[in-house]
């Protein structure tokens, strides 16, 4: 019998640093009351550069899932690392996590895939759970966004949403029939790669990085809110429906949506499209901002300890960023 994967432990780590919306009024024209109509957020993270990188926030949170799986890190056989934010231009932040934790020479993976960057992980995480090539995998999405963003009145519609953080899920086999991770789906759309990115610096060009492309703001992300709004609403909705025709299931079956923190406003107006109740989607933008890859493992790892995730719950994921990427996970606790 081909065995299925399970998530037995779950961390995360957020930089001490807090800042408000009262924070970002200061340094921009913006004010608290536009940020919270149109994203739902209060404050978010910013991380310290004397102290943070992705690869500690990265094992910071790892300690955290390790313990609640009852593991110590040398038991880890695989490293997956969602990040678009990665401490150096290569190698890759999955060797400095496998270094910051002191394994011995795992593999250790790296995966860009923006906000859809922890989901995609999960699913080649069960693959190779499934094929039994490995038992314990570490998966992580973690980022530090603050440092590309503008601060100032020009960069403001972009630099309110993100923040840093980052979270762990620690997976194992799952003996148990019918349980587990179920099906994960994973889509992407690369005609809208423009619409949500950061271009420079880049290898396609003579010189990878200039004076020009820093004064033209090429090293900022880019977003047309608007248009990342209006796919975002479709896509989660799609991508919740796939998966729970491809498990036979019906959407009052979902116990706990857990969805991308990418904006309340679309988190909302994906529960009212599915009719879910309030206690049935888990939102922490409020706290947090969006953090791309680490906000669905940040926003698990609070849900679990908040005794919002159990036994047999069914737990549904579903994420939609840059590329444009998205994709769900459905999992049976
Ligand atoms: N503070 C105050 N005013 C701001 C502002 C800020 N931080 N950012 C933009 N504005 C202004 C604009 O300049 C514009 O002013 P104008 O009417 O005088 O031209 C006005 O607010 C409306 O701007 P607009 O861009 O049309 O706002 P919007 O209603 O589309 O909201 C977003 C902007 C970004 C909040 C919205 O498009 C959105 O939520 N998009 C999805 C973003 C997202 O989820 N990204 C993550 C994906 S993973």
């Amino acid at each position: 019998m081909i065995k299925r994967s399970k998530i037995t432990g779950i961390g995360h780590y957020v930089p001490e640093n807090i800042v408000t919306n009262q924070d970002l009024e200061k340094l921009m024209d913006t004010t608290d009351a536009w940020i919270v109509e149109r994203t739902g957020i209060r404050q978010r993270r910013f991380f310290n550069p004397e102290t943070d990188t992705v690869a500690n926030m990265s094992a910071k949170a790892t300690h955290m899932a390790l313990e609640r799986a009852g593991l110590q890190a040398k038991d880890i056989d695989f490293i997956i690392l969602a990040t678009i934010t990665p401490d150096y231009f290569f190698p890759g932040s999955g060797v400095l996590l496998q270094r910051e934790l002191g394994l011995k020479e795992i593999g250790a993976l790296d995966i860009r895939n923006a906000c859809s960057g922890f989901i995609y992980s999960l699913s080649i995480a069960d693959q190779f759970i499934k094929t039994g090539m490995y038992k314990n995998i570490l998966v992580v999405g973690a980022e530090i966004q603050s440092s590309a963003m503008d601060l100032s009145d020009a960069g403001r519609t972009v630099s309110v949403i993100f923040g840093d953080g980052a979270g762990a899920v620690i997976m194992q086999p799952d003996d148990r029939p019918d349980a587990g991770i179920l099906s994960t789906h994973l889509h992407s759309d690369g005609r809208h790669a423009e619409e949500l990115y950061i271009k420079d610096p880049g290898s396609s060009r003579h010189v990878r990085l200039n004076k020009d492309m820093i004064d033209q703001q090429g090293i900022r992300a880019h977003m047309n809110g608007n248009m990342v709004f209006k796919h975002a609403i479709v896509r989660f909705q799609e991508v919740i429906k796939e998966a729970l025709e491809a498990n036979n299931l019906q959407k009052e079956a979902i116990d706990l949506l857990i969805p991308h923190q990418a904006n309340l406003r679309i988190s909302n107006y994906v529960q009212e499209q599915l009719g879910l109740s309030d206690d049935k989607i888990y939102n922490n933008i409020m706290r947090y901002g969006n953090t791309t890859a680490a906000s669905i493992p940040i926003a698990m790892s609070e849900a679990w300890a908040e005794g919002k995730i159990k036994e047999n719950d069914l737990i549904c994921l579903a994420a939609f960023g840059s590329g444009f990427t998205w994709a769900s996970a459905l999992i049976k606790w």
